[in-house]
């Protein structure tokens, strides 16, 4: 049933015979366009991330011409909106501490604008779930146009990965092994087109959930940025967004928790960052309480969703890029299908289910995607684990830590902040050893602020030199999904509103055991509740601005840091502009 013109939001804009409406036309006519342009069609606005400081959407001022080209040729009216653009590297303190903000932008930006549809442009890490966040609060139809990875990393015939192998022959500089010439031999190598991080990062973790949560077209978010596929691509959203709006498939129609559960699924069977855990908990809540899920959800699918996709940092070899020649997303999915784990009625974008897209679906790399029988990790990705130090759970990827790690009992080395860590490292005469648990705090939500990705605190000069290259970590932080090693994040409550991990001290005791979901400081309560009496919480992160908002409103990781009053359930529904 094809919507009514006159019932479009843009025609509320356009088409009344009254003083505003002359307005709005005479301005558009002011741009140069005509009444053919607009008079009966839908207006598709095109959400667009690019910044000339943004390396991973570098390629998005041409995409966005593809893009409208499509919107033009399916009947539409394609107008450009940018969004800030939160380029991974380059935002400080981190872009955790702005993806609400693009939320409430991409929201407010359809909102007030006369646009009946929106293609959504993203794809460096915060972007996907800013920018879905917005567009499922808003609630018209939106189709997401991932931006895609970039090509692989290569050094002397040598694949690198982002991130990942930054890491790695970082320790490996610092040991000594490599030369200065060779480390600007790596510096230019691992990074060579427009594109995303090219190994499981956030990135590609969330541009695949973007899939499996029907908002993309099928196999879009493994794509690298910069094949013609790609191209191809953008101009099908174009197209396809008319017809969504025709159809008013708004994201309510769209979401069911079984979409939610299809998307942890894949998440899972990706190897995911831990990073999306907090952001897919905070798009389900966007979506409603029927869409809801929480770290228990996470643990329970983790536990028969295998590890299939043999990509870095979980996986030991290959990259995006092999992903997408393996079969991409589509071949993960239909691994998944026919083991049973997915939902194949839920609804995507294109106006068929998960299941009519994946017909067809194979897989030409056994393994790099492997098959169920034969995982590359038995259980999911992510594990959840609960205990004294973390009462509302924290996040551990097994995966990606060292198999001798995941039972481990040591004594607390405690540093409060980023600073004292980062001198710490270096120091030759540390007391520490490689049975040491490593604990940075005051760096969650609030404490950071923002949450920043310290996570992966670094390993001791003085231990890597000796050979150590993994050690139990502990933070209210997150780690960048290219990240990898023993590290415990997301403690929730975080220190810097007084969770317990702000009560250790040097020395305590500290027990993770990953098999039993367990996180256990060996301080009895009654020392716990006389160290809580003194403790004081740090000073205010923020005295103005973006972050005294930020700071009151931020909800903790195991809630997604949502801000509160961005929540579905916060209040009334947001009224409509008049006109
Ligand atoms: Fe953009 Fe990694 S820096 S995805
Ligand atoms: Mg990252």
């Amino acid at each position: 049933m094809k919507k009514p013109y006159e019932e479009l939001r843009s025609a509320r804009w356009f088409a009344p015979d009254d003083l505003r409406s002359f307005g709005h036309r005479s301005r558009a006519l002011q741009m140069g366009y005509d009444h053919a342009d607009w008079q009966g069609k839908p207006v598709v606005a095109i959400v667009n991330t690019w910044s000339d400081i943004n390396q991973c959407h570098s390629h998005f001022k041409q995409r966005v011409e593809e893009v409208k080209r499509g919107v033009l040729q399916a009947g539409g009216f394609p107008i450009e909106l940018p969004a800030i653009s939160l380029s991974e590297p380059f935002v400080k303190p981190t872009t955790m501490l702005y993806r609400n903000l693009l939320a409430i932008e991409t929201e407010e930006l359809l909102r007030s604008h006369p646009v009946d549809g929106a293609v959504l442009m993203g794809g460096c890490d915060k972007t996907t779930p800013g920018l879905l966040m917005g567009a499922i609060s808003m609630g018209i139809p939106c189709i997401y146009l991932p931006a895609g990875p970039m090509l692989r990393g290569n050094w002397k015939g040598n694949v690198l990965g982002s991130g990942s192998d930054s890491w790695k022959y970082w320790d490996e500089r610092r040991a000594g092994n490599i030369s200065q010439a060779e480390w600007e031999e790596i510096e230019g190598g691992i990074a060579r087109s427009a594109g995303t991080c090219m190994v499981m990062g956030t990135a590609a973790t969330m541009m695949g959930i973007a899939e499996a949560l029907g908002t993309t077209l099928p196999g879009a978010s493994s794509i690298p940025a910069v094949d013609a596929n790609h191209q191809r691509m953008a101009t099908q959203c174009g197209r396809r967004i008319v017809d969504m709006v025709w159809e008013d498939l708004t994201p309510a129609k769209l979401f069911t928790r079984k979409h939610f559960e299809n998307a942890i699924t894949v998440a899972m069977a990706e190897g995911c960052s831990t990073n999306a855990i907090i952001h897919l908990v905070a798009m389900s809540r966007r979506a409603g309480p029927e869409c809801e899920i929480t770290l228990d959800d996470f643990d329970r699918f983790s536990r028969k969703v295998p590890v299939i996709a043999n990509v870095r940092p979980s996986g030991d070899k290959y990259l995006m890029e092999d992903f997408y020649y393996a079969g991409g997303m589509r071949g993960l999915m239909s691994r998944l299908r026919d083991g049973g784990l997915l939902h194949l009625d839920a609804m995507t974008v294109n106006g068929r289910t998960i299941g009519e897209n994946l017909e067809g679906a194979a897989v030409y790399n056994d393994d790099v995607i492997r098959p169920l029988s034969n995982p590359i990790y038995n259980e999911g990705a992510l594990a959840v684990l609960k205990g004294n130090l973390a009462p509302d759970g924290c996040v551990i990827k097994p995966s990606a830590c060292s198999p001798e790690l995941l039972k481990h009992t040591g004594p607390a080395l405690v540093f409060d902040d980023y600073p004292a860590l980062k001198k710490a490292t270096d120091d030759p005469d540390l007391d520490v050893t490689k049975d040491h648990v490593l604990i940075l705090r005051n760096a969650g939500p609030q404490g950071g602020p923002g949450m920043p990705e310290w996570g992966m605190v670094p390993i001791p000069t003085k231990l890597v030199k000796q050979g150590v290259r993994d050690m139990m970590r502990i933070s209210d932080a997150r780690m960048s999904g290219t990240s990898y090693g023993a590290c415990v994040l997301h403690v929730s409550p975080e220190a810097y509103i007084g969770g317990n991990l702000a009560l250790v001290q040097t020395g305590d005791t500290i027990t993770v055991d990953v098999p039993a979901r367990s996180i256990h400081l060996h301080v009895s309560d009654e020392e716990l509740a006389r160290r809580r009496a003194a403790w004081k919480q740090p000073p205010k992160r923020f005295e103005r601005g973006y972050g005294v908002m930020f700071s009151r409103h931020i909800m903790q990781a195991d809630k997604g840091c949502d801000f509160d009053y961005l929540e579905t359930s916060y209040g009334g529904p947001t009224d409509e502009p008049a006109i």
